[in-house]
């Protein structure tokens, strides 16, 4: 029988953590059995909008492109994992409204500990203003409202972190793999 495709949506700062959970997520889930692509924003603007730059337009552009992907891909049966920053609430609501089988994960980091990870040194160069439009420095995030999981890379381990989001997707029944949730309920709380 096929499995049951759907789009689980990274959201967050620049080096919060996305694509560190979006491949141990995915690791999890081709463990478990489900077919897999990971849509990640530095890889995907290297191919499919290589085009497109950091203004308000094309960041929308970009979310809509890797929206369409991810919408073919889930309605084939495959998870498609989305992880790029999409800043802008109102171009995720729209690709959640188009894909249907949508799992949104807010990646929050304190923006000193994401600027204290800044692997490419981008963070660095947007607080010398040699780069504008940085997103939380110079451009802006808006958090989700109402994310299916929080996710908080400043004060959980990345096992944590992805344990929680597998404990999400089984509660929504799009997985089965027997995960422990983290947070269990006790009697009286
Ligand atoms: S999004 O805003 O359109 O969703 P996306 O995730 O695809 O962004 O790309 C973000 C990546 O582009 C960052 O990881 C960073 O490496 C790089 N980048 C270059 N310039 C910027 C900028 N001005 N703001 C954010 N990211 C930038």
């Amino acid at each position: 029988m096929k499995e049951k495709g759907f789009a689980v949506w990274f959201t967050g700062l620049p080096s919060s953590g996305k694509s560190t959970l979006a491949k141990s997520v995915a690791e999890e889930l081709r463990a478990h059995g489900h077919q897999v692509e990971i849509l990640d924003g530095d890889e995907v603007r290297q191919r499919l909008t290589k085009d497109l730059g950091f203004s308000k337009a094309d960041r929308d552009e970009n979310i809509r492109r890797i929206g369409y992907v991810a919408k073919l891909l889930s309605r084939n049966g495959v998870v498609a994992i989305a992880a790029a920053i999409s800043p802008y609430r109102e171009l995720r609501d729209e690709v959640r409204q188009d894909i249907g089988d949508f799992v949104e994960v807010y990646v929050e980091c304190n923006i000193q500990v994401c600027a204290t990870r800044d692997a490419k040194g981008l963070y660095k160069q947007a607080f010398s203003g040699e780069i504008s439009n940085f997103t939380g420095v110079s451009d802006p995030y808006e958090p989700p409202l109402r994310p299916e999981v929080v996710v908080k890379t400043d004060r959980e381990t990345p096992s944590e972190s992805t344990a929680r989001i597998l404990g999400a997707l089984a509660a929504l029944s799009y997985f089965d793999g027997g995960v422990t949730p983290v947070q269990e309920a006790q009697p009286g709380d």
